[in-house]
């Protein structure tokens, strides 16, 4: 059955491997042979192209997804755009623009605190779209339209295969509503074929993880722009099963504070796939690196140097979280597995939280 962990020693390494499929899936689905969009209700691109702005409303990993998505719709639909945690919507709701579309992201679609969101901004009368791995769920009902994810079921308490599934997602929607200036449908069949690339390569995270981890008990992972979307992600990923504490920072506001915290031999993982900012990025690289720090840098090729601990393979650089983030799941999982943790069921966590 789909829910079987078959050959996978744990439901995590599974659902990591299964994201090619699915990224091959969605490029399938939302895209016909002319590479037109197809099964995005039109009632759905009317409604997002008569906002004046877009408000993403998630938690956890569906959050973090938010972050990356915010680029596509405002680089691509030409639509502002904020991304906000349900649990502090709920309670603080900025000031809305004129004509707000609120987009809900979720694996489970039972999230109390996004759920919350959604009861209050229906009550206020503004259009809403839900997209969600489990269709005919509370938030996709309750929602005026849905799209669903296809990710298949998601077991580990990690998500993964959600995360990818739902930037992937929005970068079609964005498309459709705008202009990419891509064959988004090429591109993601690209995407496909690196990602398992990279999932061909668990070795190389396996020794980074226990090369750098073991033993630590706080690690880093830094970035700018879309890197520091992914960075937050990471570190949850790392954090929240390996208990490493772990901080995704935006490399350029780690000298502003946070910096002190760097030891000999703390682990600080860079992510480096933006050109415009990988100066930047090898600068503070090198100043964490002069206070002892380990760094160890994933980068693109156009971008990598003698040293660095990983080189991803390249696709177009708004895409590049799709395969940026494959290396810190793994890392996670790694490192986790190292320390003789339950992967897939970290301590005080639930796959779906459906109280407030
Ligand atoms: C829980 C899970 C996270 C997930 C978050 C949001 O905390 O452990 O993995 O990202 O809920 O869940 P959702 O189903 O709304 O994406």
């Amino acid at each position: 059955a789909e829910t079987d962990k078959g050959v996978y020693p744990y439901y995590m390494l599974k659902e990591v491997d299964e994201q090619a499929i699915v990224t091959r899936t969605l490029s399938q689905y939302y895209f016909d042979d002319e590479n037109n969009i197809q099964n995005i209700d039109a009632n759905i691109i009317d409604a997002m192209k008569a906002a004046d702005r877009l408000y993403i409303v998630a938690a956890g990993t569906s959050y973090h997804a938010g972050l990356v998505g915010k680029r596509y719709f405002e680089q691509w639909a030409k639509i502002p755009t904020e991304v906000h945690i349900s649990s502090e919507f709920a309670y603080d709701q900025p000031m809305l623009s004129q004509k707000p579309f609120f987009i809900f992201l979720s694996q489970s679609g039972e999230t109390a605190d996004s759920r919350e969101v959604l009861d209050n901004i229906t009550k206020q009368g503004y259009p809403t779209l839900t997209i969600a791995n489990v269709m005919n769920s509370t938030l996709t009902r309750e929602a005026d339209f849905a799209l669903p994810l296809l990710a298949g079921p998601e077991i580990a308490v990690a998500s993964t295969k959600a995360y990818t599934a739902q930037i992937s997602v929005e970068a079609i929607l964005a498309h459709a509503i705008g202009h990419s200036g891509l064959n988004l449908k090429l591109e993601l069949a690209k995407v496909a074929v690196e990602m398992q690339v990279i999932i061909d390569q668990k070795e190389d995270f396996k020794a980074i993880a226990e090369s750098a981890l073991s033993g630590q008990r706080s690690a880093f992972y830094i970035g700018r722009g879309l890197d520091a979307a992914v960075a937050v992600e990471a570190a949850l990923k790392l954090k929240e099963i390996s208990y490493v504490q772990t901080e995704g920072f935006a490399a350029g506001e780690l000298k502003h504070g946070t910096i002190s915290l760097i030891e000999e031999g703390t682990p600080v993982f860079a992510l480096l796939t933006q050109a415009k900012t990988a100066g930047l990025v090898r600068g503070e690289i090198a100043q964490v690196a002069a206070r002892g720090a380990n760094t160890i840098v994933i980068a693109t090729k156009e971008l990598a140097k003698t040293g660095d601990a990983y080189i991803l393979p390249e696709v177009n650089e708004l895409l590049m979280p799709l395969l940026e983030v494959i290396p810190a799941q793994l890392i996670a999982y790694y490192a986790t597995l190292d320390r003789g943790l339950d992967v897939d069921r970290p301590r005080n966590l639930a796959k779906s939280v459906t109280v407030q």
